[in-house]
């Protein structure tokens, strides 16, 4: 593996502009307007595929944005790793919140990355973790060091709840077929403690909107007698939460999975600094529900929280208006069992229960997605952890991860193969924030890492 290593120190610049070409298409996957940057950045990635020497390279059409796949058989008996990741990127607004362009990336020093690290929209997600894996298989390549068939779908559509991924696995169970998914889209939980995701939330997302008079009103003429929707939506989200933050949908918490006292006792002892914490986030304390712990209340619990409200007047001054109508986003993320279609019903059934009278609602859901738990006793979790090991001089400690992969947990079902969640990005990059970035050391560290990965689990699956 020497030459692997000297040649990624070889390679480092070049394999920093190659990222940071990337990083100047605005692949914002929400947004229609961008619509022809995220098909350039297909194909831009279908094209880094084909430079680096994978087969059968081709940008699949979908009903929305299209998926980039490549692969290598390099034999039949070895093992097969499907890399999953996404070139789509979150909207960067707001804009003026950045303080350089958010696709012009720039290399800047922070006090956690004093290497440097690259600032710009979808650094470290996910254009930067699952461009390692195509340097990694470059290196790989090059100096005959494949041990394992590769295959590799990378998808537009992740930050929009992949929505036509689940209908392209289906319909090329074959072609796709693997024994793992290898996918680095998540955290460590600093540059000297690695660790392995085990863990991610599901996520349901609800969009309410309640009305109440037919037509905008003077709010003297009529305020006090008639219901402000946006007063009436206020008290009825306040309702969503009880004094000890648990969340009061009925039947919400029946399929949480209980997790076992040593599992809880094991996760809180990862290195957490509560005042750094609050410190970085200007906060003067914490906020959630009673009787768990931070690191708890973001891995193993479910959540509530309004992501966007509007309605009303929300111009320059005042206007005395007695708004017709209000709006929320609303999302829960779920832990195990949970299943979002149903915690989807229970909200509605629940929201449209406790509208007064007064008001009308109209409740609907957008996209959601199933929690995952990823087993540690597995092969390929085994190979994952002694690659990291090596990489780091440290064995990975397994951690929940707060956020959602959506698809993740199709995986599992259609290709019957375990998924291993080998990110390396830190919670603190600002992922769809402002000043999103990514640290050089682990942009660097993941291109080394991943080969190591690749040899462990051939040499496990002989
Ligand atoms: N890469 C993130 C998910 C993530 C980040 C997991 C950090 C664990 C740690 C992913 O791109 C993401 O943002 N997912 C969305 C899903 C949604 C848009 C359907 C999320 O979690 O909000
Ligand atoms: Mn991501
Ligand atoms: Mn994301």
């Amino acid at each position: 593996m020497k030459e692997l290593k000297n040649y990624l120190e070889e390679n480092k610049q070049r394999y920093l502009e190659e990222l940071m070409e990337l990083l100047r298409i605005p692949s914002v996957s929400a947004d229609p307007k961008y619509k022809n940057d995220v098909r350039r950045m297909a194909e831009a990635t279908a094209e880094h595929l084909r430079k680096v020497g994978t087969d059968a390279v081709e940008v699949f059409e979908t009903d929305g944005h299209p998926i980039v796949y490549g692969e290598k058989m390099v034999n039949i008996k070895a093992p097969t790793v499907l890399v999953y990741g996404h070139y789509d990127v979150q909207p960067a607004d707001p804009l003026e919140l950045w303080d350089s362009p958010a696709f012009e990336p720039v290399v800047k020093k922070t006090k956690i990355h004093p290497d440097g690290a690259i600032f710009a929209r979808g650094a470290c997600d996910d254009k930067g973790q699952f461009f390692m894996h195509v340097k990694a298989f470059e290196a790989m390549l090059k100096f005959d060091k494949l041990p394992c068939n590769v295959k590799f779908m990378i998808e537009g559509e992740e930050e929009v709840g992949s929505r036509n991924l689940e209908k392209f696995c289906k319909a090329n169970k074959k072609k796709l077929a693997c024994d793992v998914v290898l996918i680095s889209d998540t955290s460590i939980i600093d540059n000297q403690t690695p660790s392995l995701t085990v863990g991610l939330r599901g996520l349901s997302y609800m969009e309410v909107e309640v009305t109440g008079p037919n037509r905008d009103l003077h709010s003297g003429v009529y305020g006090g007698a008639v219901a402000n929707p946006i007063n009436v939506l206020s008290t009825m989200i306040a309702s969503l939460h009880d004094k000890k933050r648990k969340i009061t949908i009925p039947g919400f918490y029946d399929d949480v999975k209980k997790v076992s006292a040593k599992e809880r006792k094991m996760m809180n002892q990862a290195p957490f600094d509560e005042k750094n914490y609050k410190k970085d986030l200007h906060i003067g304390d914490f906020l959630g529900e009673a009787g768990f712990t931070t690191i708890e209340r973001t891995g193993i619990r479910p959540t509530l929280d309004v992501n966007g409200m509007w309605g009303g007047y929300i111009g320059e001054g005042a206007k005395t208006v007695l708004p017709s109508k209000a709006y929320a986003k609303i999302s829960m993320r779920l832990v195990p069992d949970q299943d979002p279609n149903k915690i989807e019903k229970l909200f509605q059934r629940h929201f449209e229960k406790i509208a007064p009278p007064s008001v009308q609602v109209k409740v609907t859901a957008h996209h959601g997605g199933y929690p995952v738990v990823v087993p540690t006793n597995s092969v390929e979790y085994k190979a994952a952890e002694k690659a990291m090991e090596q990489a780091f001089g440290k064995k990975p400690l397994p951690q929940r991860g707060g956020g959602s992969i959506p698809i993740v947990a199709m995986f599992d079902q259609v290709f019957n193969a375990k998924s291993i969640l080998m990110g390396f990005g830190l919670d603190s990059d600002d992922i769809h924030s402002p000043n999103e970035h990514y640290g050089l050391f682990n942009y660097y560290k993941g291109i080394e890492t991943i080969p190591y990965f690749y040899q462990y689990y051939a040499a496990m699956k002989k």
